[in-house]
């Protein structure tokens, strides 16, 4: 957990306390996922298999009479405010607000009246980890500055990826958006992104999912998240000169791919074997977890950290060190980078008596190569977004 975290009964007088209002606030809660297998195959319209989690971005929001958005960070202790009236033509500050006013021009876009409110936002899904504090920011905006029921979930989800590539200026895929949604307590999302359809999948109760934060986050990131996905649209014209039926890596089989690589320039041929071999992953992956298989489980896991290490090159030293330490320690099933790559978290499956044993000699080895500590959060999956404050006694 952020040592920033705010517990949710706590936003209630925080919300009173930073607008001097006794005005009861409607609260919601949008919650961070760890994905588990199926990386960077979401924006080529492939299958992932995220879980939501229990680290959550929470909005306290009440209407207000100033004509404006007036927003507190709790986490960061920063204000950001700006007119209603002046959302339709923002133009976005590279900070934090830009997640909430990209969603609120969004829903400008889409025809809602946005209420002038005071927001007061607090996350204790740790920034830059891969764990999607930005998707679980925008999410808990829709929500709250939409309330409940106005939206189908879907659409909040495509509305959330929609204000990242507009305002945001990220080109990312549905995944973060979706889990975020559609979370369920004790079961994974196998998430077919093409047909925006998905299966939950129970996890086996034997394995604890451990995400370790590596405290990295190379600059590299967004840059090169924009390079792959036009990587990947290369390797698309490519493979369309011997099939015109392709229209994204998700219409190619490994079998095809193999016959057909030869003609495919070397590094769109090394990022299209990532992402077709990643999808048959993926799909192998649900198989295991129906069987609660865990050492193919972990098998898979390690496949797929070796493919983003080699064929995608998104890894780093900070993440490769913690994956080939992690696979050696007794316990552990399997072990990879989750998200979008450079830094960030691994996710590890462990068998929960090796839990404490794990944790220990991991961050002992990470801190003595590195000089940082890593941090350590036990992810169960949570139920997705919605509205909290009708746990809240009226007036309290
Ligand atoms: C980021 C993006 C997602 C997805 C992952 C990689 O989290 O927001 O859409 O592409 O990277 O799997």
């Amino acid at each position: 957990m952020s040592p920033l975290a705010i517990v949710p009964d706590e936003i209630l007088s925080a919300f009173q306390n930073r607008f001097h209002s006794d005005r009861q606030p409607d609260i919601y809660r949008a919650p961070g996922r760890v994905n588990l297998i199926g990386e960077h195959t979401d924006y080529n319209l492939g299958f992932v298999f995220p879980i939501a989690l229990d680290m959550a971005c929470h909005i306290a929001i009440a209407p207000a009479d100033h004509g404006k958005l007036r927003m507190y960070a709790h986490d960061l202790g920063e204000d950001f405010e700006i007119a209603v009236a002046d959302i339709s033509t923002a133009k976005p500050t590279s900070t934090w607000s830009d997640y909430t006013i990209g969603v609120a021009q969004q829903l400008s876009s889409r025809g809602f009246t946005l209420a002038s409110s005071d927001l007061y936002i607090a996350s204790d899904v740790p920034a830059g980890s891969g764990l999607s504090s930005s998707a679980a920011l925008e999410v808990a905006s829709a929500f709250s500055l939409l309330g409940s029921g106005k939206l189908e979930p879907l659409e909040i989800a495509k509305l959330g990826q929609r204000a990242e590539i507009e305002f945001v200026g990220v080109p990312c895929g549905i995944m973060d958006q979706y889990a975020s949604v559609f979370g369920r307590e004790g079961a994974a999302i196998q998430l077919d992104c093409r047909s925006l359809k998905h299966e939950y999948v129970p996890l086996p109760g034997t394995a604890s999912i451990i995400a370790v934060n590596s405290m990295v986050k190379h600059e590299l990131g967004t840059s090169a998240y924009r390079e792959r996905v036009n990587e990947c649209q290369q390797a698309v014209n490519a493979i369309k000169a011997a099939d015109k039926a392709v229209e994204s890596l998700r219409d190619v089989s490994l079998t095809f791919f193999e016959q057909i690589q030869d003609s495919i320039p070397a590094v769109p041929r090394r990022r299209a074997r990532h992402v077709i071999s990643e999808n048959q992953r993926v799909l192998d992956f649900a198989a295991a977890a129906k069987a609660a298989d865990l050492p193919e489980m972990g098998r898979l896991f390690v496949a797929s950290h070796r493919s983003m290490q080699y064929d995608y090159e998104i890894s780093c030293e900070e993440i490769d060190f913690l994956v080939d330490t992690a696979i050696k320690l007794p316990g552990v099933y399997g072990s990879r980078m989750t998200g979008g790559g450079f830094g960030g978290c691994t996710v590890n499956l462990v068998s929960p008596d090796a839990v404490d044993a794990f944790h220990k000699s991991l961050g002992h080895a990470y801190e003595k190569r590195f000089g940082k500590r890593a941090a350590f959060y036990d992810c169960k999956a949570a139920p997705g977004a919605g509205r909290l404050s009708n746990s809240f006694p009226k007036g309290a």
